[in-house]
């Protein structure tokens, strides 16, 4: 067992000192400086020599080993071997490779910190020494820093764990990337007694020193669909003996335009977006079928319910007008619907005031909402969460490539800072919390 360091000791007489006035239940009140939490305690120690090359070790750890969804069997054993040197006790599996700890007294109030770990079908081409290994495969939506954050703020909390006013549970997931392994660890019974939840995600437009968010909708309710326009075969200089799939997808897809530019309010934010079409190649030959698909988005879980809807009857009718048939399957089995990510305003308020006690109020921006969309969104669904934007834009660094980019790279100055959030943020809201169970 080591020793707790300066800062955090001097953070916890503080915390026990102090009186930290509620934040979720009554978020029109402000921190008064003299009863601010010594966040910076948590900042300082993860910026410690020690604990920032512990941090990229394990983070470049999971970059050179990325896993893709369902399957991150490694990354998720290698997560429980860091719970276990810390003597943090977990659950698992969730979900195939999920898992479940818990840090505190087991009690009320019971907060849960998210990070996903699966990553992504793209060939790394940033090249430098701690690259992905793997061929194919790699971690280019941060999600190697969200899991080494979360593991961060463990080390930070564990320290302090007889302290803490509540428990603190960390939930490291699979399958973010399209596979809804959040709906999945929900299934499983993860957040069963959880009363709200955190999640980072890394920002590229953001700054490194900078976190962002909003409340209310964030991100949006996503889903896709793909549809086969079935007709009949033929040459093409006969067309009158075939039934052309062709015309009737062409068709098709244009009058997809008109739900959101005819018959979405204008005032809602939704997408429409037809992204691949197929069919028999050949330059005289009318082909069987036409496969064509994309993704839907709305900001809201009904106004995709709508499109999903609206979409079907568009193909079918639309098809029915050229002789030919359509079906539309929208992937509910495999590539489920996302929820749109809904941040609660008192969760939202909370890490607000906790970001600018650390980070200064000058770091802390309002973000727009953003039609990309999340899993977290089924937490969302279900308990008061609250997703924030983590900076990691460094020009000199070469940290500025978007999401999803082959060249996406990570400025690891900003893996203390998510760290020290997570941790401040999850004792804050236990302090504030429990009151309500004391
Ligand atoms: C960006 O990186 C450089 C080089 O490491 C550093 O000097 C600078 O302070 C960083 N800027 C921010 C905003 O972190």
């Amino acid at each position: 067992m080591e020793f707790l360091n300066p800062p955090l000791f001097l953070f916890l007489c503080f915390l026990l000192s102090s009186s930290y006035p509620l934040c979720s239940a009554t978020p029109h009140l402000s921190v008064s400086n003299e009863a601010a939490i010594d966040y910076q305690g948590f900042l300082n120690w993860a910026r410690e020599d020690e604990l920032f090359e512990w941090i990229k070790r394990v983070r470049r750890h999971i970059h050179m080993n990325p896993e893709l969804a369902f399957n991150e069997y490694k990354t998720s054993k290698f997560i429980r071997e860091e719970l276990d040197e810390m003597g943090i006790e977990y659950s698992w599996p969730y979900a195939k490779t999920g898992i479940v700890a818990t840090i505190g007294s087991g009690g009320r109030p019971i907060l849960a910190l998210r990070a996903d770990m699966d990553a992504l079908p793209i060939q790394e081409l940033v090249d430098w020494e701690y690259k992905s290994r793997l061929d194919g495969k790699m971690h280019a939506c941060g999600h190697d820093a969200h899991v080494t954050m979360v593991l961060g703020a463990a080390k930070l909390l564990q320290k302090a764990k007889d302290q803490l006013k509540g428990t603190v549970k960390l939930v490291f997931q699979p399958a973010e990337e399209g596979g809804a392994g959040a709906y999945h660890m929900i299934q499983e019974g993860a957040i069963e007694n959880i009363e709200a939840i955190f999640g980072l995600h890394v920002d590229n437009q953001l700054r490194t020193g900078a976190i962002a968010s909003k409340p209310g909708p964030l991100l949006a309710a996503s889903g896709r669909f793909v549809a086969i326009i079935q007709g009949q075969g033929g040459h093409a200089v006969k067309p009158h003996k075939a039934i052309d799939p062709v015309l009737a997808a062409s068709h098709a897809i244009l009058s997809l335009q008109q739900l959101v530019s005819r018959e979405t309010d204008p005032v809602d934010s939704s997408v429409v977006s037809v992204t691949f079409i197929s069919a028999a190649h050949g330059h005289a030959i009318i082909p069987d079928k036409v496969t064509f698909g994309g993704t839907l988005r709305s900001m809201t879980s009904e106004g995709l319910s709508n499109l999903a809807r609206r979409i079907k009857e568009v193909i079918e009718a639309q098809s029915v007008v050229h002789r030919c048939s359509a079906s539309i399957d929208f992937m509910e089995k495999i590539g489920r619907p996302y929820p749109e990510t809904l941040n609660d305003d008192g969760m939202y308020m909370h890490v607000k005031r906790v970001g600018e006690s650390l980070l200064g109020e000058h770091n802390v921006h309002l973000s727009p909402p953003v039609m990309g969309a999340e899993d977290f969104g089924f937490y969302s669904q279900i308990i008061p969460s609250a997703m924030f934007w983590l900076g990691i834009r460094n020009v000199s660094v070469g940290s500025y490539h978007s999401l999803h980019s082959p060249h996406f790279f990570l400025d690891e100055n900003a893996l203390p800072i998510g760290a020290a959030l997570h941790a401040a943020v999850a004792v804050a809201y236990l302090e504030s919390q429990a009151s309500r169970f004391h």
